[in-house]
């Protein structure tokens, strides 16, 4: 199922490759990728966050109407469930209490792009940034690891290490190398592993999101889970309209973080 799974998206960077040559100019303000969000996912619920925007890292003002629709079908689109209990730091790891409820979902925002290549590596080129190594499991109701699922992993670009608000803005590749896109299957332990950089930060109207990590899980071509993942400490975590306080990553010195996701 794995392989139908990865097959399918591979067929689908194909297809991309030629229907890009007529969009590509749209993804910036994230019409072009609103299409993706019409995925016959398992939604198990909103995510209390229809109607609000997430924009274009290039055009605030342009971003937010254009991707309002998305955002607006994103939300219907991500599966929720019970958050977590702790603190948001760590339950994600695998000392969390409650690993076995679902993990929060969130928005799918503008810049989801269907048939993101296959890769573990997401910074292609060496860029400049902070290195983060997120790897965790993926695990059903039972705490079972799940096999040969999915997860997509997205984000803008990086920033780099002094970098400070007003500083150019990331944002989202809407190239055919599909920066800082990418997906993998979870192993026999149910186990996944990325290695990106952290994101930067772009405008959302006129404040700006915090670094946030873009996650979508699949089994057997069912959507399971579209959520978003942030950065402990981050200034602008607080008064993010999507940011979830369960959902932080507290990277250790080399970068790497563990995160389950429970569907
Ligand atoms: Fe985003």
């Amino acid at each position: 199922m794995t392989s139908t799974r990865r097959s399918f998206c591979e067929l689908g960077s194909a297809a991309l490759l030629v229907g890009l040559v007529g969009c590509g100019d749209d993804a910036p303000s994230g019409t072009a990728d609103a299409g993706g969000s019409g995925d016959p996912g398992s939604s198990t619920g909103g995510g209390g966050t229809s109607g609000a925007l997430e924009a274009s890292g290039s055009s605030s003002t342009a971003g937010e109407s254009s991707s309002s629709a998305a955002d607006t079908t994103d939300s219907s689109a991500a599966s929720t469930g019970s958050s977590t209990s702790g603190d948001g730091s760590t339950d994600g790891g695998s000392t969390g209490v409650d690993l076995c409820e679902a993990s929060p979902g969130s928005i799918e925002g503008p810049f989801y792009r269907p048939g993101i290549p296959i890769r573990s590596n997401l910074d292609l080129y060496g860029d400049l940034g902070i290195a983060v190594h997120l790897s965790g499991r993926v695990i059903d109701g039972d705490c079972l690891p799940v096999v040969g699922a999915i997860v997509e992993l997205w984000h803008a670009s990086p920033a780099a290490p002094d970098r400070v608000p007003g500083d150019t803005d990331a944002s989202y590749d809407a190239t055919l190398e599909y920066r800082y896109y990418g997906q993998v299957a979870t192993d026999a332990r149910g186990r996944y592993a990325f290695d990106t950089l952290r994101p930067g930060w772009y405008l959302n109207g006129a404040e700006y999101r915090p670094a946030h990590l873009h996650v979508k899980i699949w089994v057997d071509d069912e959507q399971r889970l579209t959520t978003q993942l942030y950065f402990e400490g981050d200034p602008f975590n607080d008064g993010d309209p999507w940011f979830d306080p369960t959902m932080v990553l507290a990277l250790a010195d080399d970068g790497s973080v563990e995160r389950d996701f429970a569907i």
